[in-house]
């Protein structure tokens, strides 16, 4: 049985969602109108918030940390901010287990490097079929330390199952490698039932959660995983990513600093200068999360920040359920081929995120339609390329990837609905 990530609150407790007045937190959304944006798993945009907070850390303190000037102390308070604000988000207890880089690629890039030099014995990687290629070219590429490889092959219907991970596993798995959410179906993934697995095994879990982020409640705790990377450009924050690890992990692994920082995280995941102001976004995209808890609690919210998002994201799963089952009528109405999970009743296990082809239509016909229409959404492989190939899909013209937010509304559905029809038709 499936567990379902995030919390959803039982739907009879369900206040309407305020998309509208959340929708008039997000500039570009005004600024862009009436552009519809439906390729936020490329990317989402920003709240008001987010941007204030980049153009008062720019204009107040943009400086170097670890000066003993008011604004240098600032920026180490800022960081400091957004380690507390992200563990937050992340249910890790310890914010010292929260690094700050460039993007999930560079952080699932670091700490395999560490583990390709800490294999010894236990030298088996566990890889997935459905994963984003960040998530399993990083891996491949300790061959050379001589790592070897297993593929956690996708069931038909458009997800990993933790069962057919088991004989995978053996004494000699190091690590599996997995997404919360493929960037490509939309599908999530039982991480605590993988979670467990691979730890009777005695192996660690490295969870790729880019795609998931915007989408539910992550809680490193309750999963039992052992690294987790995000990127804070799809949880409406700017282009910046962070990772985490359990701390007496980060201790051991082997990262490359300059002699004299000290062998502990998060410094030791952090050599060189990250973006500041961007961390300050990333505090200040949370903070609007916890405001859309506030929002929806008839209390008025928790003083607990983690207690708010907690409220946030059970609502924005909710909300996003009520999207998928429409943007799933509108594929099904026009004869789309919908690679990934479709049956209503299973709406649960997935984000609003569609892959899917059109009879006759080229994926990249239906894309440049939807632009002149002004809907932006996507084609290609999704750098999903054992994923294609799974789906029988071509590298070159992949599928059509539409993927929607919770600012996302009904009649953009609509709107993207009306344009889908008339290519089936003409198709
Ligand atoms: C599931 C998934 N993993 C990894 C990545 C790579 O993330 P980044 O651009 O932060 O390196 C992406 C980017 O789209 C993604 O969707």
């Amino acid at each position: 049985m499936h567990t379902t990530l995030g919390g959803k609150p039982k739907s009879e407790a369900r206040p309407k969602f305020p998309v509208e007045s959340l929708r008039t937190q997000f500039p570009a959304l005004k600024h862009a109108a009436p552009f519809i944006f439906f390729d936020n798993a490329a990317g989402a945009q920003i709240p008001q918030i987010v941007f204030d907070a980049i153009n008062r850390h720019l204009l107040e303190c943009n400086v170097q940390r670890g000066g003993r000037y008011p604004q240098s102390i600032e920026v180490d308070a800022t960081i400091d901010r957004g380690r507390r604000s992200v563990a937050d988000l992340l249910g890790a207890r310890d914010p010292s287990e929260v690094a700050f880089g460039m993007n999930a690629t560079s952080f699932i890039r670091l700490v395999s490097l560490a583990i390709g030099q800490s294999l010894g014995a236990r030298n088996e990687i566990i890889v997935s079929e459905m994963d984003h290629e960040a998530n399993i070219a990083t891996w491949m590429a300790l061959e050379s330390f001589g790592a070897k490889f297993h593929l956690w092959k996708m069931r038909d219907d458009g997800n990993l199952h933790s069962e057919d991970l088991w004989p995978l596993l053996s004494a000699k798995t190091r690590l599996v490698a997995c997404t919360v959410t493929s960037n490509a179906l939309g599908s999530i993934v039982d991480v605590p039932a993988v979670a467990k697995f691979a730890h009777d095994a005695g192996a660690e879990l490295f969870l790729d959660c880019v795609h998931y982020g915007p989408h539910g409640l992550i809680d490193v705790q309750a999963w039992g995983c052992d690294y987790l990377a995000c990127s804070g450009y799809k949880i409406f924050a700017p282009h910046m990513g962070f990772m985490w690890g359990k701390r007496a992990l980060l201790e051991k692994l082997p990262t490359f600093r300059e002699d004299f920082i000290p062998n502990e995280p998060p410094g030791k995941i952090e050599a060189g200068t990250f973006v500041y102001e961007n961390v300050a976004g990333m505090t200040a995209a949370i903070e609007y999360l916890e405001l859309v808890g506030k929002q929806l609690s008839s209390n008025g919210g928790s003083s607990s920040r983690r207690a708010n998002l907690i409220t946030a994201m059970a609502a924005i799963r909710g909300y996003e359920e009520e999207l998928s089952i429409e943007v799933l009528e509108a594929l099904e109405k026009s004869g789309a081929t919908i690679y990934g999970i479709r049956p209503k009743e299973r709406v649960g296990e997935r984000v609003p995120t569609f892959c899917f082809n059109l009879p006759r239509v080229s994926p990249q016909v239906v894309t440049e339609e939807m632009a002149r229409a002004g809907i932006g959404i996507r084609d290609g492989h999704m750098y999903a390329p054992r994923l294609m190939k799974r789906l029988s899909l071509s590298m070159d013209s992949g599928a059509v990837r539409a993927s929607l937010v919770h600012y996302n509304t009904s009649e953009e559905i609509q709107r993207f609905s009306d344009v889908l029809q008339k290519l089936s038709k003409n198709g």
